[in-house]
């Protein structure tokens, strides 16, 4: 199925990297990459327009704040920072619905939070191609497949998801 790759939510950028090491081990060079996160960790939870988000506590989490500088450096090791890597950086709501990008042949979601999920959902599920796989990297947490099951019914999307591991899980458009 026709178009780019993105995660949301990319932390290191380890399986953004692997995304295009993928590509690259195919030949594939009509396919980008975009790599969107804050760089900067999670935000705190706006509890008021995403109840389910209420209380958590992984804006605090250091770690989980990688810098745009570190994430680039670490393509860049693998010899694969080149032009088809597009890094997005900001909160989702503002950068996804202004992607530069109309068609998409796998969204992998990893934000953890229900508004992370929704946002990613809300912005990128429409742009997904037939057939295109749609990534749940959180499935553990139930914040984040609460905003999936809630994309999935307001959509009637009914396709069935397919558990990955433990926690990550897709389906197909
Ligand atoms: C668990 S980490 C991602 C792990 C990574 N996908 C991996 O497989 O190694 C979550 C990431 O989501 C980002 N994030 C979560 N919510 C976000 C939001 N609303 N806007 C921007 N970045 C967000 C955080 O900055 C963090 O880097």
């Amino acid at each position: 199925m026709p178009g780019d790759l993105i995660e949301t939510g990319v932390w290191r950028g380890g399986a953004s990297i692997l995304m295009r090491a993928t590509l690259f081990a195919h030949g594939v060079t009509d396919r980008r990459v975009f790599v969107a996160d804050s760089f900067a960790g999670l935000p705190v939870p706006d509890a008021a327009q995403y109840p389910a988000d209420a209380g958590d506590i992984l804006y605090r989490a250091a770690p989980l704040a990688v810098s745009l500088e570190q994430v680039r450096e670490n393509f860049r090791r693998f010899g694969l920072l080149d032009e088809q890597v597009v890094f997005v950086k900001g909160w989702f709501k503002d950068t996804l619905p202004a992607l530069d990008s109309q068609q998409f042949a796998i969204i992998r979601l990893d934000g953890d939070l229900y508004e992370s999920t929704m946002q990613a959902l809300e912005a990128l599920y429409p742009k997904l191609s037939p057939g295109g796989f749609c990534i749940i990297d959180d499935g553990a947490l139930a914040a984040c497949m609460q905003a999936v099951n809630d994309y999935r019914a307001r959509h009637a999307i009914t396709a069935p998801i397919e558990q990955i591991d433990w926690t990550g899980c897709y389906w197909r458009k």
